[in-house]
């Protein structure tokens, strides 16, 4: 493995840089603090064609690789994981499954909206009581003549109150388990879709989560995506992409907590000197980098797993449980080494803190990556 950027991905780290520097991060704060949609940093990434990078230019997109991609995620986490998180969900589980899997038609029209179009993207796959058994969702889709009719609720759906475009996963045929789920493209504007409750979150303020609900909505037969019956096998490869979305934004979070203590240890001054001279903090600094350097290792190994083709399964749960326990640990140290400070919200580690926290819970949790690892591993 090249551990060299090619100079369009150190293109792409650096326009993230400054795009995060001089956009993202002086309204992080803010949009923390209102749970606001950072709607117009996302109408400009769209300008910049981040929003969708993914996608083929055939289909309006950048044909951006996945390395790159998850460089734009890890970059807009260091200074605000909720837009990192936007940028993730769209590009990862909304374009993804169906560049991977759409037909022409559905590329040509969906992609095109998806970039060219400015319409945000979604993945609508967790129900109340299906969560990480993803495959026990009650969601049903029957045909009937030339539209499938979808009932039921989908939650915990992010950009679920802003979205456009769905990819809904909903049973087919009940009798065959993970069989009989097939996959959906489905606009918010068909007749029977509507948006729930939104959730008031820990962290990730300004990312919007809602609950979806579907009572018998009309979903055009041509917007299947796959075959019947093949929904669950493209929700985990698409939840194999997003992990490593996941990765690097917990990464990204990781690396802008360990930069805010950095700078905070240097010039506050107790008993007599920096705090940054004492032992204490610098091994815990030592700590974090070491962390940091694995999880970008491995989140990086991972994205160029997914990009030379083949099953990447292994190396995305590897990185996602590697880089999310460590974003957890070291901005928990980053509160601690800020002291009281640390605890409120005149400095942005504790919204790192209460951001990370979810990088260990969506798209598959701590617990659900170790079963996939050693599933992988051991062999079933
Ligand atoms: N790639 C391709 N196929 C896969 C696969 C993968 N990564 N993982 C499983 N499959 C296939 C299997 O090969 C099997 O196919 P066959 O029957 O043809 O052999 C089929 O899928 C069923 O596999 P399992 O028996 O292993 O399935 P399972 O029911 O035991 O579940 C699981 C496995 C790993 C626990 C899975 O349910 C899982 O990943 N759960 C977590 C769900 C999750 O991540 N949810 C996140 C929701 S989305 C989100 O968070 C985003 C948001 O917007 C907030």
């Amino acid at each position: 493995m090249d551990f060299h950027l090619t100079r369009e991905q150190e293109l792409v780290r650096q326009m993230m840089h400054d795009f995060t520097e001089n956009e993202v991060k002086p309204i992080a704060a803010e949009t923390d603090k209102t749970s606001t949609y950072p709607r117009e940093n996302i109408e400009k990434l769209f300008d910049l064609g981040v929003m969708g990078m993914i996608v083929p230019e055939e289909f309006g997109g950048a044909g951006a690789d996945d390395l790159s991609s998850a460089i734009a995620i890890e970059e807009l986490s260091k200074q605000c994981a909720s837009t990192g998180d936007i940028l993730a969900t769209h590009n990862g589980l909304c374009c993804g499954p169906i560049i991977a899997n759409g037909t022409p038609a559905q590329k040509e029209k969906y992609l095109r909206m998806l970039t060219e179009g400015h319409k945000v993207g979604a993945f609508a796959l967790t129900e109340p009581d299906a969560g990480s058994d993803a495959a026990k969702g009650t969601c049903v889709a029957e045909l009937q003549g030339d539209h499938y009719v979808l009932n039921g609720s989908k939650i915990f759906i992010t950009n679920g109150y802003v979205a456009d475009v769905f990819v809904v996963f909903a049973m087919t045929d009940k009798s065959k388990g993970t069989k009989g789920i097939s996959a959906f493209i489905v606009e918010s504007s068909f007749p029977g879709f509507s948006v729930g409750k939104h959730e008031e979150k820990l962290g990730l303020h300004g990312s919007p989560t809602a609950e979806i609900v579907f009572t018998d909505c009309i979903v055009p037969k041509e917007n299947l995506l796959g075959a019947e019956g093949k929904g669950f096998k493209i929700a985990m490869q698409t939840l194999d992409g997003g992990r490593i979305g996941i990765a690097a934004q917990a990464l990204g979070i990781a690396e802008g907590a360990m930069e805010e203590s950095i700078n905070f240890a240097k010039t506050r001054e107790q008993f007599g000197r920096p705090i940054a001279k004492f032992q204490n903090t610098q091994f815990l600094f030592a700590d974090m980098h070491v962390a940091i350097e694995a999880a970008r290792l491995l989140t990086y190994k991972a994205a160029v797993a997914k990009s030379e083709g083949g099953r990447f399964t292994l190396d995305a749960a590897t990185a996602k449980l590697f880089a999310s326990e460590a974003a957890m640990k070291i901005t928990t140290k980053a509160v601690q080494v800020h002291g009281g400070y640390g605890y409120t919200k005149d400095y942005p580690v504790e919204r790192m803190m209460r951001d990370a926290k979810i990088t260990e819970i969506y798209e598959g949790t701590s617990e659900i990556q170790r079963v996939v690892i050693s599933g992988n591993i051991l062999g079933k």
